[in-house]
């Protein structure tokens, strides 16, 4: 079973000889290894069960070592980093020679970004590689915000995972290509909302792909599913359509007529941005209630509410 810590070193140590490590950030937790190393990376894909088609994201801590993965960065990539990095911003650019194809599945971009968490930031100041890491979770399940979260479903698979408390940010990094004009696209919603990426570079194309297709990698429709049917709505009305089903109710503010242990409000002040944060434990909390089926209501449409409804879509598609 994974020793849960805090000891940056002992995280180090597994990393160099090419083992795997849970790590904080502040989006959710990823499952760590060496992202120049092959058989480093061919690990965390079996680890996670992830197809090799679906590529990862790698961490790195300084410029200097984003300089050595990519070849070239746009202008208006630089204006992002600027702005965003340490955060949760992932961008796409194109990957140098030193990159393994295995990383990015055989595309010629390579996902990079600085997390924002001391801890992981400390690890990575530790290395001379970058860590690659996809949520610490099992493909296609919800993804982990605490340590604990990761030990419950990898625990028995990796060695170690380092403890930096919940997640702040509580939802994955937006993602962010170019196109070969040079124009912003977005293809994951996630801790930075649209508006605040236009604020900064203008307009941007969106090219989020909700399907079933494998070649949109990680876009997949059904994904962030808890085991649990979920079905999204008016709480009140689904709620009396019941007959015979138990229900576990996931709302945005407002509180419902269930057993207390079965009703998860995300933020009863109306926040969205403590919504995300919490949307996930939420999700894994339901999955573990006597409850057979999960209402849930969309939240707001706006800044950090359009990825967590873009979440709790992809946990209810079948
Ligand atoms: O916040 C995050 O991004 C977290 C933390 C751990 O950093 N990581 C994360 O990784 O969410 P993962 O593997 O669960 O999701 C990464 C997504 C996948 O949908 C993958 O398909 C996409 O990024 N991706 C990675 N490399 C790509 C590439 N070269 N081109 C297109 N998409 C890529
Ligand atoms: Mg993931």
């Amino acid at each position: 079973m994974a020793e849960i810590g805090t000891n940056i070193e002992v995280a180090a140590s597994f990393l160099k000889v090419k083992d795997l490590v849970g790590i904080p950030t502040e989006t959710v937790y990823g499952l760590a290894g060496n992202a120049l190393d092959e058989e480093a990376i061919l690990k965390i894909y079996e680890t996670k069960e992830r197809p090799q088609f679906d590529p990862l994201i790698a961490h790195v801590d300084t410029r200097e070592k984003l300089d050595r993965l990519v070849e070239e960065i746009p202008e208006k990539a630089r204006e992002l980093m600027d702005r965003f990095w340490p955060g949760p911003l992932t961008l796409l650019l194109k990957k140098s020679d030193r990159v393994p194809d295995l990383l990015t599945s055989g595309l010629d971009r390579i996902a990079v970004r600085v997390p924002d968490h001391s801890i992981t930031l400390s690890l990575l100041a530790e290395l001379d590689f970058p860590l690659a890491a996809p949520s610490a979770n099992p493909f296609g399940y919800v993804s982990p915000t605490t340590a604990l979260h990761v030990s419950d479903q990898l625990g028995s698979k990796i060695p170690y995972i380092l403890d930096g408390g919940p997640c702040r940010v509580g939802l994955e990094s937006t993602i962010v290509g170019f196109s070969d004009h040079g124009t912003p696209v977005i293809h994951r919603l996630g801790g930075i909302g649209i508006e605040d990426i236009q604020e900064v570079v203008g307009s941007v194309d969106l090219e989020i792909n909700v399907s079933s297709d494998p070649k949109a990698p990680g876009m997949l429709k059904s994904h962030y599913a808890p085991g649990k049917k979920i079905i999204i709505g008016d709480i009140e009305k689904n709620l009396a359509l019941l007959t015979s089903e138990k229900p576990g109710v996931i709302s945005f503010d407002k509180s419902y007529e269930v057993a207390d242990r079965n009703l998860f409000i995300l933020s009863p002040d109306g926040r969205l941005e403590e919504a995300a944060r919490n949307i996930f434990a939420a999700l894994r909390k339901m999955d573990k209630e006597e409850i057979d089926v999960i209402l849930a209501e969309y939240v707001p449409e706006e800044g950090l509410g359009k990825a967590i409804n873009d979440r709790l879509k992809r946990a209810a598609a079948i």
